[in-house]
């Protein structure tokens, strides 16, 4: 069950840019690193608007003097305080990511950072390198890997209870941007436009979700080579694509398959993964997030459920449980043992308790720059008129 009493000496201090007013994701980040008490929520350059910032920032609680123009002056000037930020989230468009964590990371500052994390694995290099020698941890927001089912079914493959793993089957393909809605709604028009979104779109945007979720259920697996053809089914947004299938070869010579779309007309997420082994297979759906399938050959199928004995026992997938079984958990409870473990490794880096850093596990760097490498070589293949690829 989930330790509500594990607190910090004091909370972290924190502040955030990007996910200001009316933004996708801005209030999860807040809702999830102010739920369990270990962060507070101290300063701010949420909008690239400064008198929106100022506004939002005020009505949410925070001092005036503390919502700032950009986010170059909230390092600066919070730097300059006694009681400055320790800790900074960043949620702006992807293109300003890597400026952004690199200063902050310069400044002293631990960082949490949506994905995409950067544009270039050397980019995600250099973040690593800096975080590295000042002894700063960067969090990486796969938001969906906090999810219980997805640690039982990471313990479930490590325990053999699949057999030899054999294939992979990932998709994350909803249909919301079948139309050229871009038009009318400036957080998709940012997505389809390569300055601001990086080299890819549906690849980065949803299709490293989707990877990281088979990175964490299997980590001593590694892509040897893989082929990507990708479309723009919308034609304006082209050179970016608004769907994607990706083949891979695994190092342990089991296959894999991702379809990543932003054009599946009529579905709402279709993030799932389906891994198969010698001996059974599981399968995890986004939008039953509680449920994994568990299928062994010949046997009737089983629904495992959040919350049960039967789950295995020293994991995630049993101290996050918040609720208890019979009542449902979501994205939010998701993220919220996500911002948890952040700060337990981001205490404990401050304290210099290394080994608590190196065992408290959390989407880190490696998760951020993997998911950079993953985009780097589908383009690749892609551009490259769908090559199978080495992977670099
Ligand atoms: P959005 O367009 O809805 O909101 C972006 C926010 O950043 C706005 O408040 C905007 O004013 C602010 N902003 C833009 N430029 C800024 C700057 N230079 N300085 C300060 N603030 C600035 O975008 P959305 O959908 O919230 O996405 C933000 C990031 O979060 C993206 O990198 C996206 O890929 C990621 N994301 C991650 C999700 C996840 O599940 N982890 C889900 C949705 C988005």
């Amino acid at each position: 069950m989930f330790n509500e009493e594990l607190r910090l000496e004091k909370p972290l201090r924190w502040g955030m840019i990007g996910g200001g007013r009316g933004s996708q994701i801005g209030y999860i980040h807040r809702s999830a690193a102010l739920r369990d008490g270990l962060f507070t929520l101290v300063a701010g350059a949420f909008d690239i608007d400064p008198e929106r910032c100022e506004d939002f920032g005020t009505h949410i609680g925070l001092d005036k003097a503390r919502c700032y123009p950009d986010y170059k002056m909230m390092l600066e000037e919070e730097a300059k305080r006694h009681d400055g930020i320790q800790v900074v989230s960043i949620a702006t468009p992807n293109k300003f990511h890597y400026e952004m964590a690199k200063a902050a990371l310069e400044a002293g500052l631990h960082v949490i950072c949506e994905k995409p994390l950067c544009f270039t694995v050397a980019e995600a290099e250099t973040l690593k390198t800096i975080a590295e020698k000042n002894k700063l941890i960067i969090g990486v927001t796969y938001g969906y890997t906090g999810y219980q089912m997805i640690h039982q079914a990471r313990k479930m493959i490590e325990n053999g209870d699949l057999g030899d793993i054999r294939i992979i089957n990932m998709s994350f393909a909803h249909g919301w941007h079948s139309e050229e809605v871009e038009k009318n709604d400036p957080g998709l028009k940012w997505r389809v436009t390569p300055e601001q979104s990086g080299p890819t779109y549906v690849l980065g945007d949803i299709g490293t979700h989707a990877l990281y979720l088979a990175e964490v259920m299997m980590p001593e697996l590694k892509i040897e080579q893989l082929m990507c053809s990708r479309q723009s089914f919308i034609a304006s947004r082209a050179p970016l694509e608004d769907n994607a299938v990706v083949l891979m070869n695994f190092n342990n010579g089991a296959v894999g398959n991702l379809w990543v779309s932003a054009v599946n007309a009529g579905a709402i997420h279709e993030q799932r993964i389906r891994v198969v082994g010698s001996k059974a297979s599981i399968e995890w759906w986004d939008e039953h997030p509680n449920q994994l399938v568990y299928e062994v050959q010949g046997k009737p199928k089983q629904l495992l459920d959040r919350g049960h004995g039967y789950l295995y026992h020293d994991d995630m997938a049993v101290t996050c449980d918040r609720i208890g079984c019979g009542h449902a958990e979501g994205l939010f409870e998701s993220w919220a043992n996500l911002y948890q473990r952040y700060a337990i490794a981001i205490d404990a880096m401050i304290g210099g308790d290394k080994e608590t850093v190196e065992n408290t596990w959390f989407p880190d760097i490696h998760a951020g720059l993997e998911g950079v490498r993953f985009i780097e070589n589908c383009v690749r293949s892609a551009d490259n008129g769908s090559a199978w690829v080495d992977y670099k």
